[in-house]
């Protein structure tokens, strides 16, 4: 076994210069005194306390900056980034993506640019040094990359007290943006009352304001990135498990970004507007008198940390959740969308019928793939509601997978193997970066898996069989999971590890696709088997033709919703529509957001480094020697200490490569335009069946709502005598539409999330 030798740094801490102290600002006290007395004067019951947000920022970046501890973490990290797929790929992009999606970024490079500043004692204070981390990772917009350190995740979400809308006054016009309040006022409110455009942000033209804010975002498409700006019903449906109520207003990654003390808005009509955007406040100021204490309280760890050695679960190769998700027991909000026909209790899945003219489409709503513990539910959602379709005659189904930002791989599969069961069920395979960590890890798991019974072991079966069957045999380091390209198992882990292709300077592992009818597939999957292999296996009637089926996307599908779309594009030949986008004129891409097809949390890998050393070998003198491979730059635990609480921190680790594509592009880099582009209406904003009637009569209806691209090659649908069932619907819609008012739509999404996500990690004062 290859010995390496961790010494990542020449340099002595005892060698450097101590940062220089932070200049005074004009508070008579320090700015995170006033923090502290202005929570103190808060109600203790009121949810999450708040602070104008430039006093959180002038506390925030009064943290004096720790020189030694800025090199522990920044040479912490490196470990973790070598488990990045697609470094160089970043680094050099194809010509099409570094015009039309974005630029080049050399994240190894850039690391050793942070580290030079932080060794020249170049920051002004721990935030500075932070968000540039932080900023680092954002900057490759690509979502399964994230670290969020403690100085820009701990203490405060920024915020603008103003959720915002894009849309075209007609459909057709370019979209302008508009205060969602007056959107819903004109909507449900005082009739005479006609809601202006904004003009102006801060007094930079509106349009090009949100263009440059969009890209703060986590996506890698543009027109994606401006529509998550924006307050959207199918993000807002996820409640807390989404990205809220768009970045403009602090959801998503729009928190970690200082607003400024105010927001002004110029209004075509005129009218100026001031906002004063705030910061929530997420931890205790009690006994913080500055900057230094606040440093000392909360920025200089202990934060939880993973188990040494504890064994690394095998279901951590199944979710590529984009958001971390907890488990709530009541039905979340989804304002604006209509009395379903069947939906999961958290909203990731649901099923609706439309009434009248449109009584014979079925829409599927698919905002995530689930990164919870609810997989059985998804799929028997999606199951059941496809058969209460088909029972119910309808001829037409859209899938609306608006917000969808992944989730369980497996779920991807089975839902395109359930609307299309004979089709191939690969459209891309996968590959992992070929290096000596994951060849060290891919040797010890695919020895040991050898030792015993590869079997899936039942609840009353034997325990031990069962943990070595979870933890190492459904691994993808074991070389007998998965197949190779054409579709045989590999050999040895040599086989499947290659190195396979060289790219760019950098090695690949062969690829390899996903055995559907493998034992061991529960294991990868939350707990189910995919329609048509196992168990499933005799399920073999398409429910509906591939024209009578057309997807919707507002750009922000990502991770599993990517794989998901391959499949049904590259095999099914399904037609995509994209929503929204920026005020510009042209096509939009459909999927916008990563595409990479497995992310891992820097807590898995270091689990599964440390579960090598530690529990897999077989003498201590083995243990020795692992750890004297690359394995052993894992058991420092700084990137944990200082990463924010409650926030994954992820790497992607495998990249998609389309099938025959002989120039092996990761799908990443891949742009694609969709078949058709619609645009946001105020109607849409407020009522989602909006959306879905323009979808299908742009699909069906003979009534084109596409701004760029067009649906041809669908037919038009046949006119439909309405049965007692759609009339009974109509009167229900007609009834929901009725009722609905301003106050079903929150404005403040995110404060719940907070609320949520702090009670769960035990970090909120009592
Ligand atoms: C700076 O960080 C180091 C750990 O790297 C710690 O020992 C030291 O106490 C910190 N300095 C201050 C002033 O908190
Ligand atoms: C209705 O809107 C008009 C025009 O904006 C305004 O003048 C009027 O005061 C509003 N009425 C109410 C009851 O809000
Ligand atoms: C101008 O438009 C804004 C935004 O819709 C609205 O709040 C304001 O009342 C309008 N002003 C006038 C004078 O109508
Ligand atoms: C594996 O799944 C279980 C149950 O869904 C969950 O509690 C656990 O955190 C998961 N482990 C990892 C490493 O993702
Ligand atoms: C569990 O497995 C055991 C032995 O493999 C078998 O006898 C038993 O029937 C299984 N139980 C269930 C519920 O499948
Ligand atoms: C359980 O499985 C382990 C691993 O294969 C094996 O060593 C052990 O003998 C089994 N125990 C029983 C009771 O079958
Ligand atoms: C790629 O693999 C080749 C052959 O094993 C090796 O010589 C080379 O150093 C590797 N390159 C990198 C960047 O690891
Ligand atoms: C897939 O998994 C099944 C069941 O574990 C196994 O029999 C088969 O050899 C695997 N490979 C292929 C190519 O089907
Ligand atoms: C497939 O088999 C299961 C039982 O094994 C049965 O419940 C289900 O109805 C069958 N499905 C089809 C489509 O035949
Ligand atoms: C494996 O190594 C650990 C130390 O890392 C040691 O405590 C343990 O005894 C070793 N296991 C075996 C089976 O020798
Ligand atoms: C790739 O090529 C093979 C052989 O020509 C073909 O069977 C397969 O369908 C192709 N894959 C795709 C996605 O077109």
């Amino acid at each position: 076994m290859a010995r390496l030798l961790t010494t990542l740094t020449g340099l002595s801490l005892a060698s450097i210069a101590i940062a220089s102290p932070l200049q005074a600002r004009q508070y008579d006290a320090s700015p995170c005194a006033a923090v502290a007395a202005s929570l103190a004067s808060q109600p203790s019951s009121s949810a999450t306390p708040t602070v104008p947000a430039q006093l959180a920022y002038d506390c925030i970046t009064s943290v004096p900056f720790n020189q030694s501890a800025a090199l522990a973490l920044v040479d912490g990290v490196k470990p973790y980034f070598k488990w990045q797929s697609n470094t160089v790929w970043l680094k050099d992009p194809p010509a099409e993506y570094a015009e039309k999606v974005q630029p080049g970024v050399d994240i190894w490079g850039e690391l050793e640019k942070i580290r030079a500043k932080v060794v020249g004692g170049e920051y002004d204070n721990e935030h500075a040094f932070g968000f540039e981390l932080y900023t680092l990772l954002q900057s490759t917009h690509d979502g399964h990359f994230v670290f969020i350190p403690d100085s820009v995740g701990n203490i405060f979400n920024f915020a603008r007290p103003v959720p915002i809308v894009s849309v075209s006054s007609d459909g057709k016009e370019l979209p302008k943006a508009y205060v969602y309040a007056d959107v819903l006022a004109e909507s449900f409110g005082n009739s005479s009352f006609a809601s202006s455009a904004i003009s102006k942000i801060n007094g930079q033209d509106a349009k090009e304001f949100l263009e440059n804010w969009a890209q703060r975002g986590s996506l890698q498409d543009r027109d994606a990135l401006y529509n998550n700006v924006f307050y959207e019903l199918a993000t807002v449906s996820l409640g807390p498990v989404g990205s809220g109520i768009g970045t403009f207003a602090g959801s998503g990654r729009g928190r970690w970004v200082y607003p400024g003390p105010t927001t002004e808005f110029v209004f075509e009509n005129g009218t100026t507007r001031t906002y004063d955007n705030y910061a929530k406040v997420l931890v205790s100021f009690a006994g913080i008198t500055d900057g230094a204490s606040l440093y000392k309280k909360w920025l200089s760890g202990p934060q939880p940390t993973p188990t040494p050695g504890a064994a690394p679960s095998g279901n951590s190769t199944a979710p590529t959740p984009s958001a971390t998700a907890s488990a709530t027991p009541t039905p979340i909000p989804a304002p604006g969308y209509p009395p379903p026909v069947v939906r999961e209790i958290h909203n990731l899945i649901g099923g609706y019928f439309l009434e009248d003219d449109y009584s014979d489409v079925a829409v599927l709503s698919v905002p995530s793939f689930v990164g919870i513990d609810a997989q059985e539910e998804f799929q028997a959602t999606a199951a059941n509601f496809l058969a209460a379709a088909k029972a119910a005659g309808k001829k037409k189904l859209i899938v609306d997978v608006q917000a969808n930002g992944g989730g369980t791989i497996l779920l991807g599969y089975d839902l395109y193997k359930l609307l299309f069961p004979n089709n191939v069920d690969h459209a891309a395979a996968d590959r992992f970066r070929a290096f000596e960590s994951t060849d060290v890890i891919g040797q010890k798991f695919s020895e040991v898996a050898g030792t015993f019974p590869r079997t899936l072991v039942n609840e009353t079966g034997n325990e031990t069989l069962a943990t070595l069957n979870e933890n190492i045999a459904s691994s993808v380091f074991n070389y007998r999971t998965d197949i190779d390209v054409n579709l045989e198992n590999f050999d040895s882990w040599q086989d499947k590890f290659g190195p396979g292709l060289e790219q760019k300077g950098d090695n690949f592992t062969n690829l390899f696709r996903w055995n559907l009818s493998d034992v061991l597939i529960p294991l990868n999957s939350g707990g189910i088997y995919v329609h048509g292999y196992g168990p499933l296996s005799n399920y073999t009637e398409q429910p509906f033709a591939a024209e009578d089926v057309v997807v919707v996307t507002d750009g922000y599908c990502a991770s599993t919703c990517t794989i998901f779309s391959e499949l049904m594009r590259q095999r099914a030949g399904v037609k995509y529509i994209s929503l929204g986008g920026r005020p510009r004129e042209g096509i939009t891409q459909a999927v916008g957001g990563v595409k990479g097809t497995n992310n891992y949390p820097w807590t898995y890998i270091q689990a599964l480094a440390q579960y090598v050393v530690t529990e897999l070998n077989s003498t201590a003198e083995e243990s020795t020697e692992l750890r004297n491979t690359e394995l052993g730059e894992y058991f420092d635990d700084t990137p944990f200490l200082r990463a924010s609480t409650g926030q994954s921190i992820n790497v992607n680790f495998r990249d998609g490569i389309r099938d025959n594509d002989t120039s092996n592009v990761p799908l990443q880099f891949v742009y694609e335009a969709s078949d058709c582009r619609i645009l946001y209406t105020k109607a849409m904003t407020v009522d989602v069946t909006a959306i879905w009637k323009a979808v299908s009569d742009s699909a069906w209806g003979g009534k084109s709502h596409c701004v760029a691209g067009d649906m041809g090659g669908y037919k038009t649908k046949a006119k439909r005598e309405m049965t007692v069932q759609d009339k009974v619907l109509s009167r229900r819609m007609n009834a929901w539409r009725r009722e609905l008012k301003a106050e079903d739509y929150p404005l403040d999404v995110f404060t719940d999330e907070t609320v949520m996500q702090l009670n769960g990690n035990g970090l909120m004062p009592v």
